[in-house]
């Protein structure tokens, strides 16, 4: 009898052995398609805003403002996951409102960060590993009467910051630029409330700046040191904020509109060579025609074509969901093809930023102190299989 069962035991092995090589065989040819998102709990902070990766590093830089931190996030170099972070006091104390982040390219591995409310601008030196603090290579004071650089760029061999906060000598708003070799080329222009991105235009090298409560988008040459407003039809939207420079068939500058306290429009907009403005509005409804959408970022890939990243937030209005959404065109960009939508775990989180990595893309939320991670199976972004598409609209003619 042991013998039998013993007998009866292999062939059952056997054929358990056989049959998960048939099943293997079968999915390395038909892989499941599949997304993710996880979120990563960051230190307790009210304001959990802008963040940027160290270029050629496995580090994030992260800003929670409310408490001037940085939080320096370590990836996991082939996952990207993030799997450890420090937090480091930026600026004099708690209330040096620590905002903005971004990568140098003139001083490379380095980053410009922005204290807001000390009104200066600095650039750190990182550190070579997680625990190493960051510290400061070189201050630029913002001079009066400017006040309260927020988002922070490098353009060139220029630095860039929208003045946020209006200012104590003549109650204005302006726009910040200085020329980082040179310490006495520092330069204001008046904008109007307030300046949020800062981006140039590839082909003609002009500079276009959101003007979020104004809804309106300013140009400038920065040679003449002229300066024009183009000012966002109501009828389409409002709340200019988020600013994306795209190259190739995107070329030109793209921006979205994140609406106000009833709700946003799904509207966002593209600024070509010519100065022409175009708008695209999603179509998805509710979750499309209610998105606020309060930031951008290119997602063209050569295998999915031409693309944005928006990130629609409920920042300004709950009516608006927070979610991450695909859009996707036609080769030659005159119309969308796909509205891909990712609803954030967490409603209500105050989405702020999206930064796509390699081959994943990480959201910030303002609200709930968390960065979420989004990556992708065996899938390009925005080619789901057509049974996974969003296509089946039942829900909605039900719903209304
Ligand atoms: C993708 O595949 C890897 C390895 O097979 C797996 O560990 C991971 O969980 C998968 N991710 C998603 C989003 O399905
Ligand atoms: C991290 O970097 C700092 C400064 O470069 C160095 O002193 C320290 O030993 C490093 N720590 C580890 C764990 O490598
Ligand atoms: C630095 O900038 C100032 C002010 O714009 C200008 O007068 C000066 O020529 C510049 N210096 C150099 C070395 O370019
Ligand atoms: C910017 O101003 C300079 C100097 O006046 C001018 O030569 C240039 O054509 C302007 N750029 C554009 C794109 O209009
Ligand atoms: C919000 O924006 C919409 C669309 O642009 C506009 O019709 C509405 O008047 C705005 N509401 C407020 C309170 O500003």
């Amino acid at each position: 009898m042991p013998t039998m069962l013993s007998h009866v035991l292999k062939s059952l092995v056997v054929v358990l052995a056989f049959s998960a090589g048939t099943v293997s065989s079968q999915s390395s040819s038909n892989s499941l398609v599949s997304r993710r998102l996880t979120e990563y709990l960051m230190p307790a902070a009210s304001e959990t805003h802008e963040f940027a990766r160290v270029p050629g590093t496995n580090f994030v830089l992260l800003s929670q403002m409310s408490d001037s931190q940085l939080i320096k996030i370590e990836l996991n170099p082939i996952t990207e996951e993030p799997i450890a972070f420090q937090s480091f006091p930026m600026g004099k104390n708690s209330k040096s409102g620590l905002h903005g982040v971004w990568p140098s390219e003139v001083y490379p591995g380095k980053m410009w960060l922005s204290l807001q409310w000390e009104n200066k601008l600095v650039l750190v030196d990182p550190g070579q590993n997680l625990s190493a603090v960051p510290s400061i290579i070189k201050t630029i004071d913002i001079p009066e009467p400017g006040n309260g650089p927020h988002c922070i760029f490098e353009i060139g061999n220029r630095v860039w910051a929208g003045l946020k906060d209006a200012s104590k000598q003549t109650g204005q708003y302006y726009v910040f630029s200085a020329d980082i070799s040179n310490s006495t080329d520092k330069k204001l222009y008046p904008c109007l409330k307030s300046p949020v991105f800062i981006k140039e235009e590839p082909a003609t090298k002009l500079i276009y700046v959101t003007q979020d409560t104004e809804s309106s988008i300013m140009r400038i040459n920065a040679t003449s040191g002229e300066t024009s407003q183009l000012p966002i039809p109501p009828n389409v939207g409002s709340t200019p904020v988020g600013m994306a420079t795209a190259h190739g068939p995107m070329n030109g500058v793209w921006f979205s509109l994140a609406g106000n306290a009833t709700g946003g429009s799904g509207s966002f907009g593209h600024i070509a060579s010519t100065g022409e403005m175009r708008f695209f509005k999603l179509k998805k409804p509710y979750l499309g025609t209610n998105a606020g959408l309060l930031h951008i970022a290119d997602a063209s890939t050569v295998a999915g074509g031409p693309a944005l990243w928006l990130l629609s937030t409920s920042l300004l209005s709950t009516n608006s969901p927070d979610a991450l959404i695909l859009v996707t065109f036609d080769e030659a960009v005159t119309k969308i093809t796909g509205e891909e939508y990712i609803s954030m775990l967490t409603q209500n989180a105050m989405v702020h930023r999206v930064v796509p990595m390699e081959s994943t893309v990480l959201v910030s939320q303002l609200h709930t102190f968390a960065l979420a991670q989004l990556s992708y199976n065996n899938t390009v972004a925005g080619h789901w299989l057509p049974a996974e598409a969003l296509s089946n609209t039942a829900v909605y003619t039900e719903a209304s």
